[in-house]
């Protein structure tokens, strides 16, 4: 594995951001879970979705569909046919494959081979032929495993929201264009794993399905494309590691007219974070035929009925959380703090943007042997924790402190000393200038104040 990866890996289970699922039994491969802090993340980066795609728009709306559906979901949605990963199998060592993710004779993001067409564990050059595979987990709905309960975990949110289509746009009186939203987790087995948790068997998907007039399907397509894109940007992500990539006619997912992926610069190599596919009528006109169901949309000013087509905008939140991560990690040589310690090893900063940190504020009292100071100190971080994630600290030297706060991304640390007692301020510092100010109690709200709603 790259070495950046490889640290910020271990950063990354060290301080409770993500942890290898079921660690004590050895892990699984390509299940994570994500600690106190990776929850916390993860969380804020929904919300930024949540609240600039369904809260601010006027017509997007939101569902929370379930992740066991009918089994013929997945046949009129094309999955159990067409859901599968061309998989190939070293004949030497039995080391499995995407084929599809091969260019120039190289396996890429699948470990490294000295030469074009050889396998990267053993290099040999003798492989299986591609057998397609599908990649949705079975199971069974009920007590009885047998054929007819078979179904599904869904490996996209999407199918929810085609399914719900008529009941979504009559109880709530939508009219052509209008989106609809859902974040939840998805499910897929995976044949390659590998980079950390950037290809997971489970995982979170953001996606809104836009239903619009046929014919306008393309100017939406732009307008989703740019939006989407943008909301990384906000999030913090530099924009020079960020790209489009245009899928070939020839490789487009079997219910899409054009799709457009937004990658990112992973250590690794440029990665998808995030897709626009224009599904046009597929699913909608798939699941009239297999469920009987009228899924037209009645143009109310021309009396006229259609299937609208969809544009859809889809990203993966962990993939968000794994490039925001690697964007905003930096070593940092020589002494940030003042401690002549910390001066002689290079310090990790997190410098991730207010709205994804996990924790936005820290509070310290200067010293914890006096009583005074800690007990302003904890009314302050109470006073905080109304507002924003907090964490209180009173281990170790001030500088210390600051190191481990550098470390997980917190923006602000506030430190109550003895003029506070007198004066009822505090030192604010900043994570990224490390300038210190003193702010009156009364101002640290509104100086702290994060805009989530900018
Ligand atoms: N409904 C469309 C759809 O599901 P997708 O490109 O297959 O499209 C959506 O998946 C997003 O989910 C991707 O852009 C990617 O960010 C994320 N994603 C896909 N497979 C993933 C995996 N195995 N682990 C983590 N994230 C994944």
């Amino acid at each position: 594995m790259n070495e950046t990866m490889k640290k910020i890996m271990s950063l990354a289970k060290r301080r409770g951001f993500v942890f290898p699922s079921s660690e004590i039994y050895g892990g699984v491969e390509a299940l994570w879970d994500f600690g106190p802090l990776g929850a916390q993340m993860k969380q804020n980066i929904k919300r930024e979705w949540f609240s600039r795609f369904v809260q601010k728009m006027d017509n997007v709306v939101a569902l929370d569909s379930t992740i066991l559906m009918h089994p013929n979901v997945w046949k009129a949605s094309g999955h159990v046919e067409n859901f599968t990963d061309p998989l190939i199998e070293c004949k030497s060592c039995n080391s499995r494959f995407r084929a599809d993710h091969m260019v120039d004779g190289r396996f890429v993001g699948q470990g490294e081979a000295k030469e074009p067409n050889q396998c990267p564990e053993c290099g040999d050059r003798d492989f299986t032929p591609a057998k397609h595979f599908n990649l949705m987990f079975k199971t069974f709905l009920g007590p009885v495993e047998d054929d007819s309960h078979i179904t599904y975990l869904r490996p996209e949110t999407a199918q929810g929201m085609f399914v719900d289509f008529k009941l979504v746009q009559e109880s709530m009186r939508l009219k052509l264009p209008f989106g609809i939203a859902q974040a939840g987790k998805s499910f897929r087995n995976e044949i390659t794993t590998g980079n950390f948790f950037f290809r997971s068997r489970e995982f979170e998907i953001a996606e809104i399905e836009f239903f619009c007039k046929p014919g306008e399907d393309e100017k939406w397509f732009d307008f989703w494309l740019n939006a989407w894109e943008q909301f990384y940007i906000d999030l913090g992500l530099k924009k020079e590691n960020l790209r489009r990539y245009e899928h070939p006619k020839e490789s487009l997912a079997h219910y899409s007219k054009r799709t457009v992926d937004i990658e990112y610069k992973f250590p690794f190599g440029w990665g998808e974070l995030a897709g626009i596919a224009n599904r046009t009528d597929f699913d909608l006109k798939q699941h009239a035929k297999a469920s009987g169901r009228d899924l037209s949309y009645r143009d109310e000013e021309t009396g006229k009925k259609y299937l609208p087509y969809v544009i859809e905008p889809t990203m993966g939140i962990e993939r968000a959380m794994l490039a925001l991560l690697i964007d905003a990690y930096e070593e940092v040589k020589g002494a940030r703090t003042t401690t002549t310690e910390a001066a002689k090893e290079s310090e990790v900063v997190l410098k991730l943007s207010k709205k994804v940190a996990p924790v936005q504020v820290a509070v310290f009292p200067l010293v914890k042997n006096k009583p005074e100071v800690v007990a302003k100190a904890k009314e302050v971080y109470n006073m905080l924790k109304a507002h924003f994630a907090c964490q209180y600290d009173e281990v170790g030297a001030i500088g210390r402190r600051y190191r481990r706060q550098d470390e997980i991304g917190t923006p602000f640390c506030v430190t109550v000393d003895f003029d506070s007692l007198e004066h009822n301020d505090v030192t604010l510092r900043d994570r990224d200038t490390m300038g210190q100010k003193r702010i009156s109690i009364k101002e640290l709200v509104e100086t702290v104040r994060i805009d989530f709603n900018a």
